[in-house]
């Protein structure tokens, strides 16, 4: 290869990178709902349907708040599940329960790591993991349904079992951001999370949304970390 050569690759690459540097936030969500989230984000081999900026503020989170249960709405194949329990084994506490309507696809196994099966709408599952986690200190994470009367109502059915200091976290209100034409905007086909945050948050004066969460502003989740801050 001649220095010729070497100097037109370089070329090539430093074009590539100026175009990219040209992204906005919003061509960046675009881009990451359309190419990397669904088939190119995986957890110790498990895929898993996160923007990875989010999954750095789960540790911090896990690791402020130590909590004894980490309930987890919607898992899918199980790679935020394996996350969430590798950070609980880091820390040396608690345990994770993947409440799912559908487990087939689930593939994560770890000592740290219990199955409810069932809708987070169903009366039977809210019965059990209310009585499982009565007196632990509880985060929830709800990646389920996303379309906006459930999330209210899973707000509205488990916002008691969050401890004080703890987080409801809700994700993908981004949806709720982008137009219904955008890959981003049509994921659901009517409102969304976001929606059901601000009414929320209206009528539950003990949570407020932690923007502080969102410095890196690449969120899947704008206003979706739910702060308990009143018993
Ligand atoms: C977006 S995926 C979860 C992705 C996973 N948390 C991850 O990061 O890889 C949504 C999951 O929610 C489940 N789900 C949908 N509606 C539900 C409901 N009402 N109750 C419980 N789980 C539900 C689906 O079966 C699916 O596995």
């Amino acid at each position: 290869m001649s220095s010729n050569d070497t100097v037109g690759k370089n070329e090539i690459v430093d074009s590539e990178y100026e175009n990219l540097n040209n992204i906005s936030l919003a061509g960046w969500l675009d881009f990451h709902q359309k190419n990397v989230v669904f088939d190119n984000v995986s957890w110790m081999g498990i895929p898993t349907w996160k923007n990875v900026l989010d999954l750095w503020i789960y540790q911090e989170l896990v690791f402020k708040v130590r909590p004894d249960i980490i309930v987890e709405m919607g898992s899918f194949k199980g790679g935020s599940t394996l996350y969430l329990a590798h950070l609980l084994e880091n820390i040396g506490h608690g345990r994770v329960i993947s409440v799912d309507i559908d487990h087939s696809n689930f593939v994560a196994s770890h000592g740290r790591i219990s199955i409810f099966t069932g809708s987070t709408q169903d009366s039977g599952i809210i019965t059990q993991i209310k009585k499982v986690c009565a007196g632990a200190r509880v985060m929830i994470i709800h990646d389920a349904d996303h379309n906006k009367d459930t999330v209210l109502a899973d707000l509205y059915a488990y916002a008691d079992i969050v401890s004080k200091d703890s987080y409801f976290i809700i994700e993908d209100g981004v949806v709720d951001l982008f137009s219904p034409q955008s890959v981003l905007g049509s994921a659901l086909g009517g409102p969304g999370p976001l929606p059901a945050i601000r009414e929320f948050l209206k009528s539950d004066r003990r949570f407020v949304a932690d923007r502080d969460c969102e410095r890196y502003l690449l969120t899947y989740n704008p206003n979706g970390f739910l702060k308990r801050i009143h018993t």
